[in-house]
């Protein structure tokens, strides 16, 4: 009865050098599980012991309910994130998603070095994004917590900007570690399946007990 932590797509050490096995036992093992147990804490006594993590997610913004509302939409951007990376080389920018990128931002470059700047720019902790808004690809970023299943918008690509997601690989560089993630291990098969619509799902849990019935 109780929301879970997913597993990496990969293996601990796949990205490497790009982002270290070090780096996910903290990201993943600690912060990531710390979201998924502090929320799993609270669904008793709010009554969301059958809810969707969306749902949870969505209560808890209506509710005003701030610390269920920011360790719910941590576990669903981080589980959103992970699917977001890959090993490097493994894929490759193209297809729909290449022609739908060079429309709208004119080059693929173009749109990678507007995601860095976003990213980069985001003052504080937050998640930057490249969203698909009425077929149109937009970048935006969000802060703190706050996530596309908060407000319905279809996400694509999220890069996590908190510290805790680079400190450990590039100390306070946050544009070289940015740079370096969007330049080798994005996992643009994941990115252009998002086109479908369904990124949201992608990251959902059913709670065990529902799943299970
Ligand atoms: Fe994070």
């Amino acid at each position: 009865m109780a929301f879970t932590l997913p597993d990496l797509p990969f293996d601990r050490t796949a990205l490497e050098p790009h982002m270290s096995g070090e780096t996910f036992d903290f990201h993943h093992g600690k912060h990531h599980k710390a979201y998924v147990d502090k929320t799993n804490g609270m669904l008793a006594e709010k009554g969301l012991e059958e809810a969707s993590l969306i749902e949870v997610i969505k209560a808890a913004k209506e509710k005003g309910d701030k610390k269920l509302f920011n360790n719910s939409a941590q576990i669903w951007n981080h589980s959103f994130f992970w699917q977001c990376l890959a090993p490097a080389g493994s894929t490759e920018l193209k297809g729909e998603l290449k022609t739908l990128v060079e429309r709208d931002f004119g080059s693929a470059d173009a749109m990678l070095e507007k995601l860095a700047t976003e990213s980069t720019d985001h003052f504080g902790s937050g998640w930057g994004w490249l969203v698909l808004d009425n077929d149109k690809l937009k970048i935006t970023s969000l802060h703190d917590a706050d996530t596309p299943a908060a407000h319905d918008l279809v996400p694509l690509l999220t890069l996590d900007v908190w510290e805790h997601a680079y400190y450990i690989d590039y100390r306070n560089e946050r544009p070289k570690y940015l740079k370096s993630v969007l330049a080798n291990i994005v996992n643009w098969d994941f990115v252009a399946k998002n086109l479908d619509g369904k990124g949201l799902d992608r990251a959902d849990q059913k709670q065990k007990a529902t799943a299970d019935a």
